[in-house]
């Protein structure tokens, strides 16, 4: 069971294949809290995440449509609250049915909408180290997605940078 699991990726393909990995190992159900600044990779993270959902469509950014659906092995929905006026205009878009349903959910800067999100979740946080290095921080609320670490750890080819077991 890992609480954290830290990567550098070094191209934007490397990042694709992360969330790939990732999205192999998902089932349905789950909260996918991605974090940072413009340009860090959030969006081709979640790029990498609909192939390994086996999303044949091509994944873009919604900012401008805050939700996008694809449908894959299980359904993805595609959050992106940057612009969001409030968070509680979430309540307007129907929100518990993705983020308490059977597909999964990515919301992109899910920091702004904090206490929206369910208790047991997977936190991702993008970091730029440089121009090609992306640091990406996985932390995991609740036991499910603690064993999802551990698969992930085991079926990504590259080493974390840091990996903290639970106690
Ligand atoms: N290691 C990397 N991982 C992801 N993107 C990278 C990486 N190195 C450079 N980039 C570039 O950074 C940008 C990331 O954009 P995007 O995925 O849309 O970010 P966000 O959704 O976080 O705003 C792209 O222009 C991409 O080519
Ligand atoms: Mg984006």
């Amino acid at each position: 069971m890992i609480e954290e699991l830290v990567y550098v990726t070094h191209s934007p393909e490397e990042t694709m294949a992360l969330g790939r990995a990732l999205g192999c190992l998902l089932q349905g159900g789950e909260l996918l809290a991605l974090e940072g600044d413009l340009g860090a990779g959030k969006t081709h993270f979640i790029k990498g995440l609909a192939e390994g959902l086996e999303v044949t469509e091509t994944v873009t950014s919604p900012t401008f449509g805050l939700i996008h659906e694809y449908r894959g092995r299980v359904p993805l929905a595609h959050f992106d609250v940057y612009r969001l006026d409030s968070p509680a205009e979430l309540e307007n878009l129907g929100y518990e049915e993705y983020f308490f349903g059977a597909g999964v959910t990515a919301v992109e800067w899910s920091d702004q909408i904090r206490d929206y999100l369910p208790e047991e979740c997977l936190k991702i946080c993008f970091t730029v180290l440089g121009s090609q290095e992306r640091q990406i921080r996985f932390t995991a609320a609740g036991a499910a997605f603690r064993d999802l670490l551990a698969e992930l750890e085991k079926a990504f080819g590259a080493l974390p940078v840091s990996q903290r077991e639970h106690p």
